[in-house]
């Protein structure tokens, strides 16, 4: 084992622009990157009275001001299965720690045919921030094949170990999201070894289509390629992925609307309400494509917004209002960010 480093290092007034997908500057009062769960309990230690921000790779969220706190960017690494794998059992439990690269470790498990990740494929980030918004994607939530997540509560130095139904996840949302009190330091996924397709997402379907059996490499293959088509590479295009929620309308807002837009995505939810596409909503409001000044909504997919060169955050902040603003003028519907904003 590492030992603990008394002197780890503290950088002051740190620049934030590459601890963000969306390039935005900001200096971070204190920065430091533990490398060991004892280095990250001494950080915490030694700022105990600050305001604590932790960054993983920085892919949903961007900067308007400086941060007048503590910046935490772990680096703790390690993948431990935690079942046999040379035993043929059905279930698979393995433990991940939070600063693996999401996509690394999906990859490593379709190589050995673990079984339930393969729709979550290429979404930027790290593993210890799946959980944290439930990542979603192709009819996929990872909060479907968690067990445990295991963090550490930043006031206290705790560690803590949460059940799945502990995490209280939602569409993109979980505890972890709306109290930012706790820093997640591994997750504990269970997976599956028999694989059948079960078809549930229509754009995934289709790239499918001419497969009979797809196997979980053709499933990850095929997201990839989806993905690739659709949206804008974050170091090509600074972005943060899709930057709002998609909407839940009720009933009567839909019918309203399904007048004049016959073809609006409407999925009718257990409580009643309808999930709606945020991207259908700013299509047809004007905003597809568009740009004002540095900032835009990417043209193949205007959930997401794309920055062409501005590094104040608050340029960003101007378009979504715009946007915000387009959508509640045509469709009465107030879209929510996804991306968190600090
Ligand atoms: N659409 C349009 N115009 C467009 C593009 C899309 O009207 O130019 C409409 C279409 O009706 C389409 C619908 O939007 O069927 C849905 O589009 P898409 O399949 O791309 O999915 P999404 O609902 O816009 C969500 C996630 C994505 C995830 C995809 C694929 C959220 C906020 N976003 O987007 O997640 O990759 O589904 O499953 O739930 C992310 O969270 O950062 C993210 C990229």
């Amino acid at each position: 084992m590492k030992p603990i480093n008394p002197e780890m290092d503290y950088y002051r007034q740190f620049q934030l622009k590459n601890y963000n997908s969306f390039k935005t500057e900001a200096l971070a009062k204190i920065f430091c990157q533990p490398n060991t769960i004892e280095e990250l309990r001494q950080c915490l230690k030694d700022h105990s009275n600050e305001k604590k921000l932790v960054i993983g790779s920085g892919c949903n969220l961007f900067f308007t001001k400086d941060f007048d706190g503590l910046v935490i960017h772990p680096d703790i690494k390690g993948v431990r299965l935690i079942s046999d794998e040379e035993e043929e059992d059905e279930d698979i439990f393995i433990e991940v720690n939070a600063s693996e690269d999401w996509d690394e470790f999906v990859a490593y498990c379709v190589e050995r045919g673990f079984v339930g990740l393969e729709n979550l494929s290429l979404i930027p980030g790290t593993v210890g921030a799946a959980p944290i918004q439930n990542i979603g994607a192709y009819g996929a939530e990872v909060k479907d094949v968690i067990r445990e997540v295991v963090a550490v509560d930043m006031e206290t130095g705790e560690t803590i170990s949460f059940s799945n139904a502990e995490c209280e996840f939602a569409y993109r949302n979980s505890i972890f999201k709306r109290t930012e009190k706790y820093l997640v330091i591994s997750v504990v996924f269970h997976l599956k070894r028999t694989f059948v397709y079960t078809p549930k997402y229509f754009d995934l379907n289709k790239e499918l289509e001419e497969i009979a059996e797809p196997t979980i490499q053709d499933v990850r293959d095929a997201v990839i390629r989806i993905r690739q088509r659709k949206l804008p590479d974050e170091k090509v295009l600074p972005n943060a992925g899709s930057f709002f929620k998609n909407p839940y309308i009720t009933q009567k807002q839909t019918d309203k609307i399904l007048i004049k837009y016959p073809d609006l995505p409407a999925y009718l939810q257990k409580d009643g309400l309808i999930k709606t596409s945020a991207a259908f909503l700013i299509d047809k409001s004007g905003y597809k494509g568009k740009r004002i000044g540095d900032i835009g909504t990417y043209p193949n997919q205007p959930l997401i917004i794309v920055n062409y060169g501005s590094t104040d955050g608050n340029d960003i902040i101007r378009f979504m209002k715009e946007v915000q603003h387009a959508v509640k003028g045509t469709f009465d519907v107030e879209l929510e960010p996804e991306v968190r904003i600090f």
